[in-house]
């Protein structure tokens, strides 16, 4: 199977995940990247099953509203049951590294304002340990280069993400040869810098599934 089938057959399994809980006043949180995209495609069959959806990008919202599903802002809605997001890397606690599509401060917003967290991932996400994969770094602008000293001090390789604008208006970072011993630590010191906006742990608040695809198929992984 390649690596696109693989994504496809754990969005598929994301659909199994939530339609049971679909109501008519549902309001799904989606989140970025092609896994999620896949995801998207699929739901757009149950549109009528569920109220709409609060994206973490832009291009995630243009996608959803290109199927006709009513996208949300997340500050007219209550608290929603899933979402739904991919992830870089994914470690046995259900700790992940996200936002090597740069949208890792809305996808930690709309987690944080979500019940149940559905991860879903090709099983070349799955790690021992986090950090192979760059660790991205949100920064306000100007605080680029001293957020990149800090960074330095930490242990880690910062380079700058040329060229890039996140959806806020914010440059990223990404710290290459990071290797992760104590992510929920790691997560808690990084938001420390000042002119951090937020960075790609998922630590603190994890995945609560994780629907892991591999050639022999899909596996379900929680805490419980
Ligand atoms: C977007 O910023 C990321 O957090 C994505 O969720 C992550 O990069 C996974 O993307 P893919 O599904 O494209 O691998």
């Amino acid at each position: 199977m390649t690596q696109d089938e693989l994504k496809d057959a754990v969005a598929a399994a994301a659909i199994v995940e939530i339609m049971p809980r679909l109501e008519r006043d549902t309001i799904l949180g989606i989140g970025t990247g092609s896994t999620a995209n896949r995801f998207i495609d699929r739901l757009a069959a149950l549109r009528d099953d569920f109220q709409g959806a609060v994206a973490s990008s832009e291009a995630s919202a243009e996608r959803l509203r290109g199927h006709g599903i009513e996208v949300f802002e997340l500050n007219s809605v209550g608290r929603l049951p899933f979402y739904i997001d991919g992830a870089d890397e994914v470690n046995a606690h259900l700790q992940m590294i996200k936002g090597g599509g740069a949208a890792l401060t809305r996808e930690k917003i709309v987690a944080a304002c979500s019940t149940r967290f559905i991860c879903i991932a090709d099983a070349s996400k799955r790690v021992e340990r986090l950090g192979r994969f760059p660790l991205p770094i949100e920064v306000i602008p100007m605080a680029r280069s001293y957020v990149a000293r800090e960074l330095v001090k930490l242990g880690a390789d910062p380079v700058y993400r040329q060229g890039l604008v996140t959806d806020n208006g914010n440059q990223i970072i990404d710290c290459f040869d990071f290797m992760i011993d104590d992510p929920v630590d790691m997560e808690a010191r990084l938001n420390g810098i000042v002119g951090v906006v937020t960075n790609g742990l998922f630590a603190t608040r994890g995945a609560d599934v994780l629907l892991l695809g591999s050639v022999s198929g899909v596996e379900r992984l929680t805490l419980d």
